[in-house]
């Protein structure tokens, strides 16, 4: 029961390593406020809740600064208090330089790096008023190692990396910590999504020999939000295997 007690809000929990860390979440004893685009949660959070575990859903895409703040002010309100963000919502658009579009670009710059700013925003006022705070966020190891037809992407994953060490700085004094996760390959649909191809090349270079699971990222979450994480700060944690260079 590592998280007893905390009250955390994460994003984009309905599928993937999202929905992974907000069932590990609930099984570490915490309360979770979930967001997402897709109705999916609903059905996730009757279930969890149905086995005793304290959860609300709330569909909010996090570009929408007004619909996060209402949902921050929401989720205060029902749990009394917001110990942990994790921004995990992210999406890809992967397309070669040349071939990128506009839209593409614009999409996942809107979701994975102006989502983040907004989530995080929106929670640190709260956090610092009760001089605790967790926030952890989705980088992704193709920001340490490059990525073929992913620009926009790697751009945001960059971004995250670098924005943390921000947060680490101002927000320390408030007893708010922030990192970051760089995940490897993990088997969700974002990966699905991936031609055979590249899904099968990839296990070339993952020493450990096999793709990870959401579970895997979910733990490392549950510990950078953990009490035990207390003196660490502005760190990006690679769980990938061993593949990042
Ligand atoms: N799967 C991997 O191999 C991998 C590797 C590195 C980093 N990541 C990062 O981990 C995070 C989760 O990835 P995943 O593989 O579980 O993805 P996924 O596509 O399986 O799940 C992402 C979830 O985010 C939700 N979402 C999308 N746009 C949203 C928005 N605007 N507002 C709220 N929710 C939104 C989706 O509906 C979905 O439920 C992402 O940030 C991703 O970039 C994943």
């Amino acid at each position: 029961m590592r998280l007893k007690d905390k009250v955390a809000i994460i994003t984009g929990g309905a599928a993937g390593i999202g929905l992974a860390t907000v069932q590990a979440f609930v099984r570490a004893g915490a309360a979770v406020a979930f967001w997402d685009v897709s109705d999916k949660g609903a059905e996730v959070a009757e279930e969890l809740t149905r086995a005793g575990h304290r959860v609300t859903f709330t569909k909010v895409t996090v570009t929408d600064s007004d619909e996060v703040l209402r949902a921050t002010a929401a989720a205060h309100k029902h749990f009394g208090r917001i110990d942990i963000l994790i921004n995990n919502a992210g999406i890809t658009r992967d397309r070669t330089l040349m071939k990128m579009t506009q839209e593409e670009w614009n999409d996942v710059i809107s979701v994975n790096l102006t989502g983040v700013f907004n989530c995080t925003q929106a929670v640190v006022p709260i956090m610092k008023e009760q001089n605790y705070g967790r926030i952890v966020s989705a980088s992704s190891n193709v920001a340490i190692r490059g990525n073929y037809g992913q620009t926009n992407y790697v751009a945001t994953k960059s971004a995250i990396i670098g924005m943390t060490k921000v947060w680490a700085l101002e927000l320390g004094r408030y007893g708010i910590t922030a990192n970051c996760i760089a995940p490897g390959f993990i088997r969700t649909a974002m990966t699905d999504a991936m031609p055979e191809e590249v899904r099968k090349a990839s296990l070339a270079h993952i020493p450990v020999g096999h793709w990870g699971e959401p579970h895997d990222i979910a733990m490392g979450y549950v510990y950078l939000s953990s009490d035990e994480a207390r003196f660490v700060s502005g760190i990006c944690l690679t769980i990938d295997g061993g593949a990042a260079r």
